[in-house]
Order: C-alpha cells, then sequence, then structure tokens
C-alpha cells in the first residue's frame, strides 16, 4: 500500500440506496474543509455514481503516470478515483465478482494518491466480494455504515457490521440517513422511513450513532449538482451535521489503532 496513506475508512452499508455515496461525497468535502488531505474512491463498480456527485465532467480522464500509475482527480479539494471516469455512465458493467474485484484493487493500488490524512472508500452494497476484497487489501482503519431507520435497511446493516467484525475491522459509527423529513412550507416534522432505527443499532452493537441526517431537498439537489453541503449551502443544518460527522471520524480514528501489518499482495490472486 502507499506509505503517504493514514487512514483508510469505508462508507458502507448492506443496503443500496441508503445515501452512501451521499455521505461519502459530502463527508470527504467536510474533511478538505477541516484542513484534511483527502482522498475519495469510488468502489462501486458497477454503479459508480461520484463523476457525477462530484460534478467531474464528462471528458474528465485521471492523467496517466506511466503504465501503471493514474493520478487522481482533484475536485473540491478531494483526491478522487472512479470506474466512472475511465468508463462511460451507460456502459454495462457486466463483469464477474473476481474481474469487478480486481478492477477495484488496480483502482486502489495503482493510483497515485500521494500524502492523505484519510482515503474514504464509497462502498458498493452488499457484503460480497468486493466488500471482502476492499476490508482485507485495503488495511482499513475503519468504517462508518449509513443507514435508515428502515428494518430493512438495518437487517442489512447489521451485516454489514458483522461483516467488519469478521475481518476486524472497527466500526467508527453509524449514520442515520433519511432520519426525518422536515416540510419546507410549515416546519413540520414526519419520520418517513420510522423512528429510532440508529439508535437500537447504535446500542445493540456498541457504536457510536455519530449523527442523524434528515431527508432534505438542499442534500438530494446539492449530490445532484455535483456540489458538496459544506460549499453549496456552509450554513445550513445539513452541511454543520456533515462537519459534525467529520470531527468524530477524526476523533475516533485517533482511538482506533492503526493496522501495523497491512497484507497487501499486488498482481492476481
Ligand atoms: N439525506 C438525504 N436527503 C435527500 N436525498 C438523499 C439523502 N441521502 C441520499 N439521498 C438521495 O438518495 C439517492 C440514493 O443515495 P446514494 O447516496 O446514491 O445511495 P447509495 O450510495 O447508498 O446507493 C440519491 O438520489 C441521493 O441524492
Ligand atoms: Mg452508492
Ligand atoms: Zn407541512
Amino acid at each position: 500500500m502507499q506509505s503517504g496513506i493514514t487512514h483508510i475508512v469505508a462508507v458502507a452499508s448492506g443496503k443500496g440506496g441508503v445515501g452512501k455515496s451521499t455521505v461519502a461525497m459530502n463527508l470527504a468535502a467536510a474533511l478538505s474543509h477541516r484542513g484534511k488531505a483527502v482522498g475519495l474512491l469510488d468502489a462501486d463498480i458497477y454503479g459508480p455514481s461520484q463523476k457525477r456527485m462530484l460534478g467531474v465532467a464528462e471528458d474528465v480522464m485521471p492523467e496517466q503516470i506511466d503504465d501503471k500509475r493514474l493520478r487522481p482527480v482533484a475536485v473540491h479539494g478531494i483526491k478522487a478515483m472512479s470506474m466512472g471516469f475511465l468508463t462511460d455512465e451507460k456502459t454495462a458493467m457486466v463483469w464477474r465478482g473476481p474481474m469487478a474485484s480486481g478492477a477495484l484493487v488496480q483502482l486502489l493500488e495503482q493510483t497515485e494518491w500521494g500524502n492523505l490524512d484519510v482515503l474514504l472508500v464509497d462502498m458498493p452494497p452488499g457484503t460480497g466480494d468486493i466488500q471482502l476484497t476492499i476490508a482485507q487489501k485495503a488495511a482499513l482503519s475503519g468504517a462508518i455504515i449509513v443507514t435508515t431507520p428502515q428494518d430493512i435497511a438495518l437487517i442489512d446493516a447489521w451485516k454489514g457490521i458483522e461483516m467488519f467484525r469478521k475481518v476486524q475491522v472497527p466500526v467508527l459509527g453509524v449514520v442515520e440517513n433519511m432520519s426525518i423529513h422536515v416540510c419546507s412550507a410549515c416546519g413540520h416534522e414526519e419520520p418517513v422511513f420510522g423512528q429510532g432505527g440508529g439508535d437500537r443499532l447504535a446500542a445493540e452493537y456498541d457504536v457510536e450513532l455519530l449523527a442523524r441526517l434528515p431527508l432534505s431537498l438542499a442534500v438530494r439537489e446539492s449530490a445532484d449538482s455535483g456540489q458538496a453541503m459544506v460549499m453549496a449551502q456552509s450554513d445550513s443544518t445539513e452541511a454543520r451535521i456533515f462537519l459534525k460527522i467529520a470531527d468524530a471520524l477524526v476523533s475516533n480514528l485517533g482511538d482506533a489503532s492503526v493496522p501495523t501489518s497491512p497484507t497487501i499482495t499486488m498482481g492476481d490472486d
């Protein structure tokens, strides 16, 4: 692994559509806002979303340094790498598991990340091949689990937590996303996806609930327009929540023991 990276942190959940990519992008921007050197690896090989979320133009390609190494795309103070930079958004990703895992390891290892305080890995949904590959090859300092309060998402979040525990990756905290909807007309609050799920998860698995992020038009719109909340609306509740998550992550990383002997091997396996 590249010696310049202090911490690699996965942003994960068992389920798709709960906001992993949204949280990963906004958290990366919040860490950068706090002066950290941040990288973001989009590990969703089949459905990369960071090109759009970061607002990277269609024709931008990572610069090739030599036949092995790529320079990450610098955007909003974040060093980013995604399969979306290398393939067409509409290209059907029909790779089998081992090929996808191989491509991901290449993206991780052949990107010239330089010095980073934190490399965030935006994980694809599930607890299969790709997740295990990352957990094993990336020498993760920890994982952040994103969930909605909905039972079905919580069940998948449990599976995610258990997978990381199995491979000795500390879970640094849980983010409950879409926890409440605040009506922009009258201000009343509605728990669209249920209530208290993040608390239950945190209590049951003895992990910290880092934040509750509301279901918010601003979050959706900013992500769709390639902006992070700390940039688009830096005074908003949502921006403050992402900064709070960033601060909690930095503090929890201080407590987490850094893996001392990463088992990285280059080449096929
Ligand atoms: N807190 C939120 N408020 C409103 N929309 C959100 C929020 N979090 C995520 N979304 C939207 O939900 C959709 C799925 O989010 P995404 O981050 O792609 O999920 P995942 O990476 O887990 O599949 C996206 O359209 C995103 O803009
Ligand atoms: Mg995603
Ligand atoms: Zn209302």
